[in-house]
């Protein structure tokens, strides 16, 4: 079959290497792609928002699945869009993808079907009074989120009064633009994070392994929050019994209500969790693959991706499509840039790719470009490099001996990726 994929990042590369080893695939397009995923998908000279023209290309060139990576197009309504020409996605609608859009939306949805979330407050920017009101009363530590999709940045978790209501009051104020002028105001879970993907059709759903992303930008997770700085698969966190929780109080739940309001959900459905003395609470969902954990997640899986995706958007999930490799562990350690998430130069010269190596040993591009057959620095996350070995300890080794091969200017990633899972 022909594919379009969109988007541009290291997920994106990760799933159209994965989509161009796939039997079933016969020809991939990607819009816009990065300069990593030109010998395996062929570019379009489309603007990735221009979705008339996306309708147009599809229907020409006879597109028999176009598989959304990013956020953004699922809340323009890309699937909606497409849908109305008889284009096959896997993907959300922008009915379901506000599981992952709207914060407040998702709260709702929790609260009313009881999956297990924390406890929370919504609160409009016109009653910031409210949101001083409450941040007072309540105990520390505290998080604010904002409502709508802010890159991953949207989320202060607040040690103390002083911080919380800074982060109300740059959020009332416009930091994250419309995004921010609904909060959620939830309370602090403890616990250990894990993120679970499901590949999902509506009905019924295939999980992938489970990982762990570190979304703080230093080490020890410290600093602001980032898109993600590294993953690993699976993790020691989620055991048999935690898995069955996951399915039965969450994943169940969620699609079949999904279903039952309409909305039902297609694609890859993220679950953001938090694990504490067994049980589990979802922190977020996410309408699409994260990044970077598809990047450790995807290095587990064997066979006919493609033929995976297009069975569930086509809403009866064939699980026999792919195989999960036995007894692997995946380690993915971010390359970013000096500066990231807040400021940072790009435009600097990669080398050293050429030396990496090729066994067990995944390269994806995100924030690159290429310029006079140079490879240059083109954003805050610029690479990930995915290892596999039969043990963590192993693939995280391995992982840091082949970054130091790489090179560029103002080159800054964690040290600590993967610790936690040892
Ligand atoms: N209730 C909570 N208790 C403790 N920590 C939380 C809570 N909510 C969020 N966090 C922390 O903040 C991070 C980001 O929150 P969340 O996942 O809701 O934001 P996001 O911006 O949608 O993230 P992503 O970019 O992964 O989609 C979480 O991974 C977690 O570390
Ligand atoms: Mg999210």
């Amino acid at each position: 079959m022909k594919i379009l994929l969109i988007g541009s990042g290291g997920r994106e590369h990760c799933l159209a290497e994965k989509l161009s080893k796939s039997k079933s695939t016969e020809k991939l397009y990607c819009l816009p792609g990065n300069p990593g995923m030109l010998g395996i998908a062929e570019p379009l000279g489309l603007r990735i928002n221009d979705y008339k023209r996306i309708t147009e290309f599809c229907l020409t060139n006879q597109i028999d699945l176009v598989v959304v990576g990013p956020e953004a197009p699922l809340a323009d309504g890309i699937v909606d869009i497409l849908s109305e020409s008889n284009i096959k996605c896997f993907a959300p609608t922008k009915a379901a993808a506000q599981l992952e859009c709207s914060k407040t939306f998702a709260k709702y949805f929790m609260r009313k079907h009881k999956i297990p979330t924390a406890k929370f407050r919504k609160i409009c920017s016109e009653n910031i009074d409210e949101a001083m009101e409450y941040i007072e009363s309540h105990s520390f530590p505290i998080v604010i989120k904002a409502d709508g999709l802010a890159a991953g940045k949207g989320v202060i978790v607040a040690n103390n009064a002083y911080e919380a209501k800074a982060a109300v009051i740059d959020m009332f104020k416009g930091k994250f633009k419309e995004a921010g002028k609904i909060i959620v105001v939830e309370e602090f879970l403890e616990g250990e994070e894990a993120s679970i993907l499901a590949i999902c059709d509506g009905n019924d759903f295939l999980l992938l392994p489970h990982s762990q992303d570190h979304k703080r930008i230093y080490d020890n997770d410290e600093g602001p929050n980032t898109g993600g700085m590294g993953a690993y698969s699976p993790t020691k966190i989620i055991n048999d019994e935690i898995l069955k929780k996951v399915e039965e109080q969450v994943l169940k739940p969620t699609l079949n209500y999904m279903r039952e309001e309409g909305t039902p959900f297609v694609g890859c459905l993220y679950v953001g969790l938090m694990i504490h003395n067994g049980g589990v609470n979802v922190v977020e969902y996410n309408a699409r693959f994260g990044d970077p954990e598809t990047q450790a997640v995807l290095a587990h899986i064997e066979g006919d991706f493609a033929k995976l995706l297009y069975s569930a958007a086509s809403g009866n999930i064939d699980k026999s499509a792919i195989r999960i490799k036995k007894d692997l562990h995946s380690c993915c350690v971010v390359l970013a840039s000096k500066g990231y998430p807040i400021s940072f130069e790009k435009g600097f010269e990669i080398k050293g790719l050429e030396n990496i190596g090729n066994e067990d040993v995944f390269l994806y591009q995100s924030g690159t470009t290429l310029e006079n057959g140079k490879l240059l620095t083109d954003g805050g996350r610029v690479l990930s490099l995915v290892t596999v070995a039969d043990s963590l300890e192993a693939a995280r080794k391995r992982n840091y001996e082949e970054i130091e091969k790489i090179s560029y200017l103002n080159k800054y990633y964690r040290k600590d990726i993967a610790l936690k899972g040892i």
